[in-house]
């Protein structure tokens, strides 16, 4: 059964992996003033959440229009899936790689494997965990810490003690779940009266987000914020808490991360009390950055992504032009 189930996962990958790429294009990879038509082999986290399918249409549109051929696979938040199709791009001689790392620890063997393959790789969105820094050329994303950080921050200058805060975690041992953690809690930690009472990982996505809160609903007394690390576990929670009989927003306020469309309509509609933005938007940035990696121009090793917050009178003038 196990092996059965495990060939299905593998073939499914592999056909999309194909589906998603076009011929190899023949292109002899490794930076160094390369002209003709760029391969990009990128390994996407998976569709998780509104974020993610922004991202993947950022990733591809950019692509389309740099004239960048991309060939592209979905890790389902795997890593194990995301090492595969690294090593897939490997073989298949790709120009350059681009991935999200689902996790931050463990990719240390497959980038050597491109190392040494003389492929450059680029991180976009995620960093991983490595003290080896020469396995990647570029990382270009958010801060997630100073996301974590204007979260709190918010909080501290918008409510009275004592202050209960439970926390729906992004996805256990990723990136944005560690630094929106950590930064939250260093701009609350001069407030005594503010308590993170209870803290669980929603696995950045809608359904985890609902079932987390209805748990926590039903064991933790007194909550009065919801601090969500991303949207869609925030637009789970609005649900478990509709449920439970109280209102969003005014028993419970909820603060979360990313400002995707659904989340600031909930936002405009007083169910979340304040977003900070994470913007998905990376795709024009990697072609750039992938153009000048292998037409051997030096780049900066930490791009940061320039972003926002809003407010609900932010939100209402923000969503008539709103792109995700
Ligand atoms: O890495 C970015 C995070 O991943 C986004 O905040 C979240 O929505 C996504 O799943």
């Amino acid at each position: 059964m196990l092996k059965k189930i495990t060939t299905t996962a593998t073939a499914l990958l592999l056909a999309t992996l194909t589906a998603c790429g076009s011929a190899d294009s023949g292109a002899s990879g490794g930076a160094g003033g390369k002209t003709d038509k760029i391969t990009m082999g990128f390994a996407q986290v998976g569709a998780e959440s509104g974020w993610r399918t922004a991202n993947t249409t950022s990733v591809q549109r950019s692509a389309a229009t740099a004239g960048v051929e991309l060939k592209f696979s979905d890790a389902q938040q795997k890593q194990e899936n995301q090492i595969k199709a690294i090593r897939s791009y490997i073989q298949q001689k790709v120009d350059v790689i681009a991935f999200s790392p689902v996790v931050e620890t463990g990719w240390d063997a497959v980038l050597l494997e491109a190392k040494r393959a003389k492929i450059p790789v680029i991180l976009t969105d995620r960093a991983v965990d490595s003290k080896d820094d020469s396995l990647y050329e570029t990382f270009l994303g958010s801060d997630f810490v100073l996301e974590g950080e204007k979260a709190g921050k918010w909080l501290t200058e918008n409510s009275q003690g004592p202050v209960n805060v439970v926390e729906l975690q992004g996805t256990t041992g990723a990136a944005p779940a560690i630094d929106r953690k950590k930064g939250f809690e260093k701009a609350v930690a001069a407030r005594q009266d503010i308590k993170i009472v209870a803290t669980q990982s929603g696995d950045f996505t809608r359904a985890g987000g609902k079932q987390v809160m209805e748990a926590l609903l039903r064991s933790t007394p007194d909550i009065d914020v919801v601090y969500a690390h991303n949207d869609d576990m925030g637009l789970g929670a609005i649900e478990a808490i509709k449920a439970a009989g109280k209102t969003p927003g005014k028993d419970i306020k909820i603060i979360t991360v990313d400002a995707v469309k659904a989340g600031m309509e909930a936002l405009a509609a007083g169910e979340i009390n304040y977003i900070v933005e994470c913007n998905p938007l990376l795709g024009d940035q990697l072609m750039d950055l992938a153009k000048k990696v292998l037409a051997g121009e030096e780049v900066p090793k930490r791009v940061v992504t320039e972003e926002t917050t809003f407010t609900p009178e932010q939100a209402k003038a923000a969503l008539p032009t709103r792109q995700y």
